[in-house]
């Protein structure tokens, strides 16, 4: 079964389209990454999925009821972790999240049980009586996260769950939303960083408003003509420059301090004399592919 299925979502404020004819399936059990630029409409998105704002047009079913005659029943499966973290910093952990226990109207005894596996789960332990406000970006992120999902939702929203926090405890992150994946919840989760989305189940990218792309990380990658290849280079600006008009460049871009670069397959020893070598092409090579395509199909 899938979790969400939206068809034609569309938003608009005013007269501006804020997310724009999104269809897109969930199945159940997998992460969904939902990946794009700032304004792109993620953040819009997820708030029709999570019944905060009304679509202008289109549907979305979640978990298998309508979002806008059942919205009630939707709610009370849903975990959803915001793009602003909803703790109170002048409150202790505990504190916060006996809070949310008692917003999910949790019985007492499964309230104290699953506050427990909670505080293990996100690294807590010792640490209840410390104000949410004194922890660490990665605690703060973790105690949130906690918060979100101490009724056990079906479906899980994090919007940027893991911008401003440390590499370390991004990872640590991924490792509790793939358990969570493991044990049944659906998760949909936006973020900046390419490098995490590499290891969702499914990838949507957002730009502009409108969906651009979905697909399993191999199936994006399969999208890309030609080779790929990473040309090392103390100048990269410099080189790409000096590739443009190359027999057999595709596409080129700047990535750090290397020039990424899509070619015909032949012209291989070219690249080969400038101390390229073949890449596996990453979610951000796709990104800058669909993107070029999207503005020169959107010029036409
Ligand atoms: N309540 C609102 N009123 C007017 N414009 C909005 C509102 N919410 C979002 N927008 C606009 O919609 C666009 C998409 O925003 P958002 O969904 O937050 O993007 P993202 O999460 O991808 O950064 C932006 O241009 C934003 O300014
Ligand atoms: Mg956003």
């Amino acid at each position: 079964m899938d979790a969400v299925i939206t068809e034609d979502l569309t938003r608009r404020f005013g007269r501006f389209t804020a997310v724009d004819r999104v269809s897109f399936r969930i199945p159940e059990g997998s992460v969904f990454g939902f990946l794009g630029p700032n304004g792109s409409g993620k953040t819009t998105t997820i708030r029709m999925l999570t019944g905060i704002l009304e679509p202008s047009e289109g549907s979305a079913r979640v978990l298998g009821m309508d979002l806008v005659s059942e919205r009630e029943k939707v709610r009370e499966s849903l975990g959803y972790m915001s793009q602003k973290f909803s703790l109170y910093d002048d409150l202790t952990v505990q504190e916060n999240l006996d809070f949310y226990a008692g917003l999910f109207s949790l019985p007492p005894a499964r309230s104290r049980e699953r506050i427990a596996e909670i505080v293990e789960m996100a690294g807590l332990l010792g640490r209840t009586n410390d104000l949410a406000g004194n922890l660490s970006g990665g605690l703060r992120q973790r105690l949130a996260l906690g918060c979100a999902i101490l009724h056990r939702p079906r479906l899980l929203f994090l919007d940027e769950p893991t911008s401003g926090v440390d590499p370390r405890s991004r990872r640590r992150f991924w490792d509790i939303i793939y358990g969570l994946a493991a044990e049944g919840t659906t998760v949909m989760v936006t973020t900046h960083f390419m490098d995490e989305a590499e290891h969702c189940d499914t990838i949507g990218f957002m730009f502009e408003s409108r969906l651009i792309a979905c697909g399993t990380p191999e199936e994006l990658k399969a999208l890309l003509p030609g080779t790929a290849w990473e040309i090392p280079s103390e100048d990269p600006i410099g080189l790409l420059e000096r590739l443009k008009g190359t027999q057999g460049v595709m596409e080129s871009s700047v990535h750090g301090r290397s020039v990424h670069l899509l070619a015909e397959t032949e012209s291989a020893v070219v690249f080969e004399s400038l101390g390229g070598r073949r890449i596996v092409p990453t979610l951000e090579d796709v990104f800058v592919h669909l993107v070029m395509n999207e503005r020169e199909a959107r010029a036409e």
